[in-house]
């Protein structure tokens, strides 16, 4: 009890954290542009410019913590799916984001059913694949498989990317934890992606594990059994 009751003190701290650092400047820059007198063409366009993408990242980030406050609550709907035909489904929709930023990018499964909450397990899909893409330069490449070893789905999602330290690979998966703080929220991080995944992926009773080299590349491998309909 006293954990759960640390871990929601901590989860508290960094929220009010992760929120008071965009506002600070939003409201800091939005006090500039009102009362500054001669404000040159450029700084206008620096200080709005500071304000959007400050506030994009609120956006970002209340839409996770709304995504991860709301799962596992009673709305999940259980339904066999078709692997392969889900996997296309993602691809097609991610393939124009990995090709916005020159990467190679393939998305395939084996055919064969499981019980998903088809929503729930595309955001899960998204996160680990946005992850991807911001670890990796232009011409990366980035491979999502899928298939069955016995009554067991397996997908792993590779990239050559940055990688992650060995001594961070069990903390990636804390709520608002980030390896490289700078780096993530440069590019809209609030770290809650990863916590995110590890709900969706013990709702769907599976596991998830990381394996990862520095400079060369991180593999995130999930295995689940899958929904609800399969519990006896
Ligand atoms: N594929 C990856 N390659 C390198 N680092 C990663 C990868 N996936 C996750 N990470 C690290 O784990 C951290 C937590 O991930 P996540 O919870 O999705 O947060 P966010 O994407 O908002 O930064 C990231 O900030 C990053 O440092
Ligand atoms: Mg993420």
């Amino acid at each position: 009890m006293e954990d759960v009751a640390e871990n929601r003190k901590q989860f508290i701290d960094n929220l009010a954290h992760e929120m008071k650092t965009p506002l600070t400047s939003i409201l800091g820059f939005a006090d500039l542009l009102q009362i500054k007198k001669d404000i040159s063409e450029e700084g206008r366009i620096e200080y709005a410019g500071i304000i959007k993408e400050e506030a994009a990242r609120m956006r970002t980030l209340s839409g996770k913590l709304m995504e991860l406050i709301t799962v596992g609550e009673a709305n999940i709907e259980w339904k066999s799916e078709d692997m392969k035909a889900l996997f296309e489904e993602i691809g097609t929709s991610l393939k124009v984001v990995a090709q916005k930023q020159r990467m190679q990018f393939v998305c395939e499964a084996e055919s064969g059913q499981l019980v998903v909450d088809k929503e729930l397990f595309k955001s899960l899909i998204y996160n680990l694949v946005d992850n991807a893409i911001k670890a990796s330069n232009e011409g990366g490449k980035i491979q999502v498989s899928g298939y069955f070893i016995k009554e067991e789905f397996v997908i792993t999602v590779e990239d050559n990317g940055i990688g992650i330290p060995k001594e961070e690979l069990e903390k990636i998966t804390q709520a608002f934890y980030m390896v490289d703080k700078a780096r993530s929220r440069k590019k809209g991080g609030a770290g809650l992606g990863l916590a995110l995944c590890a709900e969706i992926v013990e709702i769907h009773r599976g596991s998830m594990r990381f394996e990862s080299e520095v400079n060369q590349g991180t593999r995130v491998i999930i295995r689940m059994r899958g929904g609800k309909e399969n519990e006896e």
